[in-house]
């Protein structure tokens, strides 16, 4: 279960304006990959273009053997059916309730009775923590809920390809605790390819496989999340550890002026790595690794402290 996707050379513009240009990557099969940015660096736009609904201008994105980039609709429309997607707006139907906004995929793509219908949408609601919440419209719900509504939405179909953007903006910091947990337990029961986008800073440390950075127009770096943890890479560094002190500015990219303002600040050691999380559900990760085993295979020496359960409590993590 789970798939890769492989993407090549891909190149976005609206009019004159280029999103990214050139990004590569291969999502592996059944693993966690992040996807931060700063707003705005098109994060959401790439997520689109993954499943067809924006048209790259350049580059391919394959999914067992179709090209989703130059494929027909009609391939589009299988291919569809390997994905589940929450949007970052949630893409609710207003007007109509949870139940049938979550039971809407089941009804669309497949012949299930009501009655089959009913056990996965309230197995999935249980899963997101909305039993209770079924008959509620949309409009009349918090926007943290709507994000788990979307969430259950998104799974109803056992997607072999999840796509989830920015499923912690608007949730407290225990329900976002309790999100990571799920993506992780998730994971280890469906074994699906996970493409997560996130702001937050603490989920990147604790949650993912894989991470990528888009910046600048284009794939910052992109690799296993020990890799950019501990690099010294300027605009990595500065993302990761939310520093104002690099390349980044207010509106993008610093100036000359500022950066030479900035040469003699000493930064901040890197904090510890954290150990990433593992399933609640017993269930082993196809792709958990042993702790340190990227940087150890690579050479590389961890910041002091890390891979320890003090290296979690540094970054503030809540595990179980
Ligand atoms: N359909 C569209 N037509 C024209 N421009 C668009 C379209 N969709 C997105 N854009 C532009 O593409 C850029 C990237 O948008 P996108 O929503 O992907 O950013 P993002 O990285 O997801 O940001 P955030 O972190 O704020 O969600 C923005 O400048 C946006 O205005
Ligand atoms: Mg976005």
């Amino acid at each position: 279960m789970g798939v890769d996707v492989t993407v090549n050379n891909l190149t976005k513009s609206f009019g004159k304006q280029l999103i990214w240009a050139d990004v590569s990557l291969t999502l592996p099969a059944g693993e966690i990959s992040v996807m931060l940015g700063p707003s705005g660096t098109g994060k959401s736009v790439f997520l689109k273009a993954l499943i067809g609904l924006i048209k790259p201008d350049n580059g391919s994105i394959l999914i067992e053997g179709t090209d989703i980039a130059s494929c027909s609709e009609k391939e589009l429309y299988e291919v569809r059916k390997l994905f589940g997607v929450l949007f970052q707006d949630g893409a609710m139907f207003g007007s109509m309730n949870l139940y049938d906004n979550v039971a809407f995929p089941l009804r669309e793509h497949t012949k299930k009775s009501e009655s089959e219908i009913r056990d996965i949408v309230m197995e999935k609601m249980d899963l997101v923590g909305l039993l209770g919440a079924e008959f509620k419209l949309p409009g009349e719900i918090s926007g943290g809920m709507r994000k788990r509504a979307g969430l259950a939405r998104a799974l109803v179909l056992d997607p072999e390809i999840l796509l989830i953007d920015e499923p912690d903006s608007g949730l407290d910091p225990v329900r976002t605790s309790f999100i990571n947990q799920l993506f992780i337990d998730l994971n280890a029961q469906i074994d699906a390819t996970f493409l997560i986008v996130t702001h937050d800073v603490h989920s990147v440390r604790v949650v993912p496989d894989q991470i990528g950075l888009l910046y600048h127009k284009h794939l910052a770096m992109y690799g296993p999340r020990e890799m950019l943890l501990s690099s010294p890479e300027p605009v990595v560094r500065q993302f990761l550890n939310a520093q104002t002190v690099g390349p980044i500015g207010m509106s993008e990219e610093k100036d000359a002026d500022q950066l030479a303002a900035e040469k003699d600040i000493q930064l901040p050691a890197l904090p510890p790595i954290p150990l990433q999380l593992e399933p609640s559900n017993g269930i082993p990760r196809r792709s958990q690794r042993p702790p340190g085993e990227w940087c150890r295979l690579n050479g590389v020496t961890p910041p002091p402290g890390s891979f320890t359960k003090e290296a979690e409590h540094a970054s503030g993590s809540q595990q179980g």
